[in-house]
């Protein structure tokens, strides 16, 4: 039980550090099952879904080493178990990568269903269709993702045209096509930045992938994966959410280690609005002092602007002149935080996929809940520049995908503490 207590209305200054990007390492570590040998994953997060999915690989029978705070030493050489625990499994949507991945080196496996953000639907037809493309029987029964080659040797090449621009989906054929007799193809493929560091990571370890970041990924299966060194990209969900943090409270932060490229989709709009924005090596600038102006953002699969920036530029829309349009353009319902801002003082109309919002200047503190990681997130930005105290509950969510946040904000003079209440008392500690 804890939870965020932000005092708003401090403008920040300073530095912040980004941490190694989330998406790309729940899919680069239970893409180590493929190798045989020893990776070392060097720039992970320290969040809560990486832990999970550690976790994972070491119940499957992996040898997982902390080498220090950011790097992993993983050995999959003697993998025992091809059944993932349900239990764990269910907790994060990344676990899906574990049916490629199982299924690729071995022949077969049993994942359950995935969980993760509630969105709205997670199907994963397009996941199944490619792994069928290659070989493989798949059903879902009890709760769980059956895969198998018949025979449980090796899958085959396939093509495959996704029907939707899928992330999970690209990144999961990849895994399964990197150890297949034969060459995959992936149209419609999705091109974000961590698919490329995916295909970067198995390349390094001897995979053969080409035209990761294209709409088009070859995959040429080889016999094997040997164990090698690699780095994490930076987290451009991580990063653009301090951008939008330092659009909404105002100030200058210098934000480090990121590759600006990866941030030109969010760095267009809040730039649009009125943000400064300056592009170093690997940093950008952000300043903000005049007003916001309204903007329209529609969500689309990379290099458009990211769903999981949509409740964070939200917030910061909120605070400008003028009224904004937010068309969510990937998932069906991902507006379940509008209730928590109305709470505070926003003036937001949902009808479906749309957000018509009504800056209104200033919100004010109020207590909140966080009902996904990015609306979490996005409720962080606004209780930084709201008037007065907010108090954010069901912080988990949060630290699913956010590294040491408070002392990331109050590094930059944030207001912002961590409540904890033990479980078998009724005072809070603050910390
Ligand atoms: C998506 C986002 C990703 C974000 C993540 C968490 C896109 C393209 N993807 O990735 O950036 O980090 O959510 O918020 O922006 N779909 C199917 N069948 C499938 C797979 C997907 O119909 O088998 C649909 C989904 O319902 C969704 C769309 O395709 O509408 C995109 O899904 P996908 O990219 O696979 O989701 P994630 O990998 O979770």
């Amino acid at each position: 039980m804890s939870k965020y207590q932000i005092r708003g209305g401090n403008r920040l200054h300073g530095t912040i550090e980004i941490s190694g990007a989330k998406n790309a390492a729940v899919a680069i570590i239970p893409a180590a099952l493929l190798v045989d040998g020893v990776c070392r994953i060097e720039n992970i997060p320290q969040i809560s879904d990486v832990t999970l999915i550690l976790q994972i690989l070491r119940e499957l029978g992996a040898d997982v080493r902390t080498v220090n705070r950011t790097t992993v030493d993983v050995d999959c050489s003697h993998i025992r178990n091809r059944q993932v625990p349900y239990e764990l499994a269910r907790k994060i949507r990344a676990s899906y990568y574990l049916v490629g991945a199982l299924l690729g080196r071995f022949g077969w496996t049993e994942v359950p269903l995935p969980g993760g953000c509630d969105l709205g639907g997670r199907p994963v037809d397009q996941h199944i269709k490619g792994f069928v493309a290659m070989g493989a029987d798949v059903e879902v029964r009890s709760g769980l993702i059956c895969a198998q080659v018949p025979g449980r040797g090796r899958l085959a090449g396939g093509q495959i045209y996704l029907d939707m621009v899928s992330v999970g989906a690209t990144m999961n054929i990849m895994l399964a096509a990197t150890l297949a007799n034969g060459m995959t193809i992936i149209e419609n493929a999705a091109k974000e930045p961590h698919i490329v560091d995916l295909a970067n990571f198995l390349n390094s370890m001897g995979a053969n992938i080409m035209g990761a970041g294209t709409d088009v990924i070859k995959i040429r299966g080889v016999s094997r994966l040997r164990g090698g060194t690699y780095s994490i990209i930076p987290d451009q969900i991580e990063a653009g959410t301090y951008m939008a943090a330092v659009a909404a409270a105002g100030g200058e932060v210098l934000i480090k280690n990121v590759i600006p490229k990866h941030l030109d989709c969010i760095t267009a709009k809040l730039v649009e609005m009125g943000v400064d924005v300056e592009e170093q090596d690997d940093a950008v600038l952000v300043r903000r002092d005049g007003p916001l102006r309204r903007v329209n953002v529609k969500t689309m699969p990379y290099p458009g602007f990211p769903t999981d920036m949509q409740p964070q530029i939200a917030a910061v829309l909120c605070l400008a002149r003028g009224t904004s349009v937010l068309t969510e353009g990937v998932w069906d319902s991902r507006y379940r935080y509008v209730d928590e801002f109305r709470r505070m003082g926003a003036r937001i109309q949902v009808d479906g996929k749309v957000a018509v919002i009504e800056g209104v200047g200033c919100l004010t503190g109020a207590p909140i809940h966080a009902c996904d990681l990015r609306a979490g997130a996005a409720m962080v930005i606004a209780g930084l520049s709201a008037q007065g105290v907010t108090e954010i509950d069901a912080i988990y969510h949060i630290e699913r995908g956010y590294e040491t946040l408070v002392e990331k904000l109050s590094g930059v003079g944030a207001d912002i503490r961590l409540i904890s209440y033990p479980e078998d008392e009724s005072q809070p500690q603050v910390g």
